[in-house]
């Protein structure tokens, strides 16, 4: 496996390997294994979790870490992408994290380049990583994914994290639903189980997956009223109680009081803080297996 691109080019068998790696790895791992190795962060859309797990990941494996600013860099003079990574790829650099706007970049880089390409979200098309994360975070949880009743709600159209965990999570065995509004879940999902509201989602399945509203890639049409939207897409602390085998997701960033209540935060079944141990842990296993540290 050369490189990251997208859920839909994984064999289950790296899956599977990918999965199992970061099971075996734990926070405090430390080692120099990968010293002669040159990881690039380059990030042209904001990230907290994301680029910054991935910068301890590779450091966590001993590799020297480079932050491409898009901002100070001469793609400001005209310079393309292309020619940036090429630029750097000459100065010895092995791999690139990179997310960017443009769908489909990541595919285009990996053409290009020799290097080593992980895509860390590019526009509404994929986030490989996150439902990797995701993935993991389940396994720890109910082990055998088979049966598991997933739903996801929230804003679908716009989330490449609801497009590669639908992915992956189906290779998986996983029952997957959505709820949200209409105008923000794609046609193309018509042979998923659908719920109108979090009410009847939260009573009929094992974990709600809430999904952020992504107000910067939306339409002023879609757009929802916030009340409107929380009262019936919002996960509540009282959907505990109401369901007490029920576990919360959320990628992050949450915005709070739209689609989670912040009291639910607190609750022990919210997965939310370990989706982000595990981003750490998925992505060393990312790294190793990318750089040819772990077999198939
Ligand atoms: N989940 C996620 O991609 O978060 P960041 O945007 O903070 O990286």
């Amino acid at each position: 496996m050369k490189n990251l691109i997208s859920i839909e080019k994984l064999k289950i068998e790296e899956i599977n390997s990918l999965l199992k790696s970061a099971s075996e790895l734990d926070l405090n791992f430390v080692s120099n294994e990968m010293r002669h190795k040159k990881v690039l962060l380059a990030f042209f859309e904001p990230s907290t979790r994301t680029k910054l797990s991935f910068e301890l990941a590779s450091k966590n494996l001993g590799a020297q870490t480079l932050d491409f600013l898009p901002n100070l860099s001469s793609i400001n003079k005209g310079e393309t992408l292309i020619d940036s990574l090429l630029t750097i790829q000459s100065m010895g650099v092995n791999l690139a994290i990179v997310r960017h706007p443009e769908e489909g970049i990541a595919k285009k880089l990996s053409e290009n380049l020799d290097m080593h390409i992980v895509n860390a979200g590019d526009g509404m098309n994929q986030h490989p990583s996150q439902a990797l994360l995701d993935a993991l975070t389940l396994k720890e949880v109910f082990g055998e994914l088979e049966s598991v009743k997933l739903t996801i709600c929230g804003d679908i159209l716009h989330s490449r994290v609801a497009h590669s965990n639908i992915e992956l999570l189906t290779k998986l065995g996983v029952k997957i639903s959505l709820c949200g509004p209409e105008k923000l879940i794609e046609n193309k999902y018509t042979n998923l189980n659908r719920y109108d509201n979090i009410e009847e989602a939260v009573k009929n399945s094992d974990v709600i997956m809430s999904l952020r509203i992504q107000h910067e890639r939306m339409k002023e049409s879609e757009v929802p009223i916030v009340n409107e939207y929380f009262e019936k897409y919002g996960f509540k602390n009282s959907h505990f109680d109401k369901n007490k085998n029920i576990f919360l997701m959320h990628p992050g960033p949450v915005n709070y009081g739209v689609e989670i209540e912040d009291k639910a935060l607190f609750n022990q079944r919210c997965l939310i803080n370990d989706q982000v141990k595990n981003g750490v842990l998925i992505r060393m296993a990312i790294i190793k297996k990318v750089l040819g540290y772990i077999e198939n």
